[in-house]
């Protein structure tokens, strides 16, 4: 490590991406529709891209892989697209769907790379929301055959499986306000699958480690909240935001419950609950995966409907903003961590799961010159020192390897290390990528 502070030799570094946003061959192999798929459809992503090709992973991920290993890393983070493997949702394995996963572990193995795989990286098999998708309870079912599918696949070479990333998005952006795939909307949408991606988090964790999975954790999303004053009133909205969308997907796994209390409009998810779910809800993963981008802003809002607090835009608030409006403020990582370090009140270690940014250097004159996102990460990690000391953090994520599919936002949003032409698919490194060479001492 050459421009910072050591950290320890056995941290874990590594790079991600997700299958639907990079994968491609959405025909292939007998590949099943997503509910990305039809959203697509349904022209609902920025300037109408879609995911057809995206990077062509499908048939170019050795070539990825000799990348990841050209940056110095040995630890690689995709997901399993479910309708690959299980195109309707529902029995038996596809076989020419779990061949690529094969012939891509073998490679990742062959090249010295450690794989990490998500097993829900939000593409829900259509088949299955036309069933209602995660409102209804038998999404869960679905999900842990799903996941035995998924172990009896792979379960003999990868160690390291992370069950869901990101419920709070694919739920809140998906089931409440319609703005990612399956394009729900409210809370009569919301709170059922809230319960049923929380069933379903807690039981495929426990349901792969009586597999025998070694190392079995979930990655979620979280954002610093601060009030905009110190007034009471916004105080109060901050910490009502704070329990939405930092403590709902936790806390029921933790041992904590539903925030009913204090947001009583989750006092009605007791529709959707059966007796038992409170043991349900439970699970000790072996590892958490944070995943931070940004700060909020929050104000009281007295006329907003469930939650009387609104969160004031980075934009109107003159921060420099990313390529998806979030402001680009290094310390929000740190800030979580020491919140969610203490909530969870235990050792159980965490891995920094994803970690990027992105500001649109596909559209300047010199799309492989991103000092900024350099800029960002060197004071990411410099705000992580004391908890890579004192703390359980152990490893780091890169997202992403390379430019991928943005989810509505399309391509518009490049996170990568790597530039993807997307004409060509011809992959460039970008100046963050020799300097991620660079750190790691090649
Ligand atoms: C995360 C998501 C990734 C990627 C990233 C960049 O929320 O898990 O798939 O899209 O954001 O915005």
């Amino acid at each position: 490590m050459k421009d910072l502070y050591s950290f320890p030799h056995d941290f874990t570094w590594g790079a991600g991406i997700s299958a639907y946003q990079t994968e491609g061959g959405v025909n292939a192999g007998g590949r099943g529709v997503s509910i990305w798929d039809e959203f697509e459809k349904k022209k609902s992503i920025r300037n109408k891209h879609s995911a057809s090709v995206a990077c062509d992973f499908y048939n170019r991920y050795a070539s990825d892989l000799r990348s990841v290993k050209w940056l110095g890393l040995s630890h690689f983070k995709t997901s399993i697209s479910w309708p690959r493997i299980q195109p309707s949702g529902k029995g038996n394995i596809n076989k020419a769907g779990a061949d690529f996963y094969d012939r891509l572990t073998d490679e990742m193995l062959e090249q010295g790379i450690e794989p990490w795989y998500v097993a829900y990286h939000w593409d829900l098999p259509a088949e299955l929301q036309k069933k209602g998708g995660w409102t209804n309870r038998d999404t869960v079912f679905r999900f842990l055959d799903y996941c035995d599918l998924c172990f009896g696949l792979l379960g003999d070479r990868v160690n390291n499986w992370i069950v869901m990333n990101e419920p709070l998005v694919f739920v809140g952006a998906g089931y409440f306000m319609g703005i990612h795939a399956p394009g729900r909307r409210g809370m009569n949408n919301f709170l059922p699958a809230l319960h049923h991606v929380n069933l379903a988090n807690a039981q495929g964790i426990k349901n792969l480690k009586n597999l025998g999975a070694k190392h079995v954790g979930t990655a979620h999303s979280f954002a610093s909240i601060h009030p905009s004053t110190k007034l009471d009133v916004d105080i109060k909205a901050a910490n009502r935001v704070h329990l939405a969308i930092n403590q709902s997907f936790i806390d029921p796994m933790l041992g904590y419950g539903y925030p009913t209390e204090k947001l009583p409009f989750m006092k009605k998810i007791e529709r959707y609950w059966e007796q038992n779910d409170g043991q349900l809800l439970l699970a000790s993963p072996d590892f958490w995966g944070v995943q931070v981008y940004t700060r909020e802003i929050v104000k009281y809002a007295w006329w907003m409907p469930y939650i009387q607090a609104r969160i004031i835009s980075a934009k109107s608030r003159k921060k420099i903003v990313s390529s998806i409006g979030q402001e680009v403020y290094y310390p929000a990582l740190s800030e979580v961590l020491d919140w969610f370090i203490q909530h969870k009140a235990s050792d159980t270690p965490v891995y920094i799961t994803e970690c990027g940014i992105s500001m649109q250097e596909s559209f300047l004159e010199q799309p492989f010159d991103d000092t900024y996102r350099i800029e960002y990460y060197q004071n990411v990690l410099e705000t992580l020192k004391p908890h890579i000391q004192n703390s359980n953090v152990k490893g780091l994520f890169y997202w992403s390897l390379m430019d991928n599919f943005e989810w509505a936002e399309g391509y518009f949003a490049p996170f990568g290390l790597f530039h993807v032409d997307f004409k060509t698919l011809k992959r460039t490194p970008k100046k963050s990528a020799e300097w991620v060479r660079n750190l790691l001492g090649q």
